[in-house]
């Protein structure tokens, strides 16, 4: 809707996992490093963990990206399911063809025979399980036998498990130590810094742009907008997004803190947290005044 307005292709803050608009903060970037490392070199299993919306579904699909065809994947964000359909669900990405009802063993040595065939043409085999504080013991279980697929020297599947926060406890049920052993790296996404945040609105404003965006953030918009959101970038996005509405119907290029304020304000129905939680004083009190400087 603002997007000509603010010379923008395309809308720059959709909250959606987008690779196109990956951007690298430190630990982003030590991340997607680690993790294709852990995939190309066949290390086996890696496990990242962050609160919702703190960037771990977009950094998949960056690295499934990055490893175009070399790798075959399958990614699952459904695991609200039982471990049988997990297995099916794997097959499935892979496109295995498969018996009209197959039972769990069935489904083992297809998913076997295709990983085995896939290690002989050269290809690296993934599976992706998004939401995976949702497993239960018995899924996890059930995976650890897809990491026991292994030649002499390589793990033959790759596992890649996300999740939040939560998940590190089901993860010390004393059920799953072997699976656990088996982690070769783990990172904790940490929500952005004040920096970053900064740098991810004009990155993507960029990204966005037909050559360069005609808007600009001021320092208090931007404070405003850390406060608010305290770096996660789903959040960020849905203020800017936002933020960006609400100036274009004042016909503005200058989003100013007042412009932030409002747009949070209009977020509120979106949200059924307290809005003790959410607000702090300085958010809703006295203003620091904003002399409109821009970044
Ligand atoms: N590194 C990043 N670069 C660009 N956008 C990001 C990044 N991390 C998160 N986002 C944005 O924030 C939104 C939420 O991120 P997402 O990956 O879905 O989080 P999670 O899977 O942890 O809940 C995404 O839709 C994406 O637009
Ligand atoms: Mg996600």
């Amino acid at each position: 809707m603002y997007e000509n307005y603010y010379n923008l292709a395309i809308g720059p803050f959709n909250n959606t996992p987008n690779s196109r608009f990956f951007f690298e903060t430190e630990q982003h970037r030590e991340a997607l490093a680690k993790l294709e490392y852990t995939v190309r070199n066949r290390r086996g299993f890696a496990l990242i963990t962050g609160e919702i919306g703190s960037g771990k579904t977009t950094l998949t699909r960056t690295l499934i990206r990055r490893l175009g065809s070399d790798a075959r994947v399958a990614l699952v964000n459904n695991t609200r399911v039982s471990s049988q359909q997990l297995l099916k669900l794997i097959a499935t990405e892979f496109q295995i063809e498969m018996p009209p009802d197959p039972d769990k063993a069935t489904l083992l040595s297809l998913i076997k025979k295709f990983v085995e065939s896939q290690h002989a043409i050269g290809r690296t085999v993934v599976v992706v399980i998004d939401e995976g504080q949702c497993l239960s013991i018995d899924e996890f279980e059930e995976l650890r036998l897809l990491t026991n697929l292994e030649s002499e020297t390589d793990k033959l599947v790759q596992l890649l498990i996300l999740g939040q926060p939560e998940l590190r406890a089901t993860l010390k049920h004393p059920r799953l130590k072997p699976l656990i052993q088996r982690i070769v790296m783990y990172m904790h996404l940490q929500p952005m810094t004040f920096d970053d945040t900064t740098r991810y609105i004009a990155y993507r404003l960029v990204r966005a742009s037909k050559g360069r965006p005609n808007v600009d953030f001021s320092r208090e918009a931007l404070q405003a907008i850390f406060e608010y959101s305290q770096g996660v970038p789903r959040v960020v996005n849905l203020v800017c997004d936002n933020a960006l509405l609400v100036g274009y119907s004042c016909s503005t290029h200058l989003i100013d803190s007042a412009i932030i304020r409002r747009s949070i304000s209009q977020m509120l129905p979106n949200f059924d947290g307290s809005l003790d939680d959410m607000f702090t004083e300085s958010m809703l009190g006295e203003q620091e005044p904003d002399d409109g400087r821009r970044i």
